[in-house]
């Protein structure tokens, strides 16, 4: 596990992550899979997160897909939380203190932190990646542009 934060490692344990998650995804292309161990990968390489999945755009609604972590709430509208205000506004939301954040939706309480990075494809919104974390202010501006690297490969090595 690599702990970017207080190593230090920054970009350069984002590149290696990267290296991975290419190497990982190489010979399937089915999205089930690829969204599943894109989960696990973040979930289990990442240090300090209590949540790492999907939520995915089934006509303008946000549906729960492939996660790891404790169950989640099932279906959240565009504009809502921050889940729906990526998805609406097809840019990254970076929240250091989600219950600060107007309509939070708190699946888990537990979660003070959260990164979500909209997935568009061919100008196609496929969905949202969601990270939480306990931790208050988890994600640096350099999580936020690892992090969009990552589901930039996973996007450009999957069907969706
Ligand atoms: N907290 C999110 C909902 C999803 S869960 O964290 C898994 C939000 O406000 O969009």
């Amino acid at each position: 596990m690599i702990d970017l934060q207080r190593s230090g490692e920054g970009l350069e344990g984002y590149a290696l992550l990267a290296a991975q998650l290419e190497a990982l995804l190489a010979d399937e292309r089915d999205f089930v899979v690829n969204a599943a161990q894109f989960a696990a990968f973040l979930f289990h390489e990442l240090e300090g997160l209590n949540w790492a999945g999907f939520y995915l755009n089934r006509d303008e609604e946000l549906v729960l897909g492939p996660f790891q972590g404790k169950v989640a709430c099932v279906r959240i509208p565009f504009g809502k939380g921050v889940c729906g205000a990526a998805a609406a506004s097809r840019t990254t939301q970076r929240v250091e203190d989600v219950h600060a954040f107007p309509g939070h939706i708190a699946c888990d309480s537990a979660s003070h932190s959260e990164l979500v990075v909209p997935l568009v494809k061919d100008g196609r919104l496929i969905g949202v990646l969601d990270l939480d974390s306990p931790r208050q202010a988890r994600f640096s501006e350099e999580d936020q542009v690892g992090i969009e690297r990552l589901a930039a490969i996973f996007l450009r090595l999957t069907d969706c």
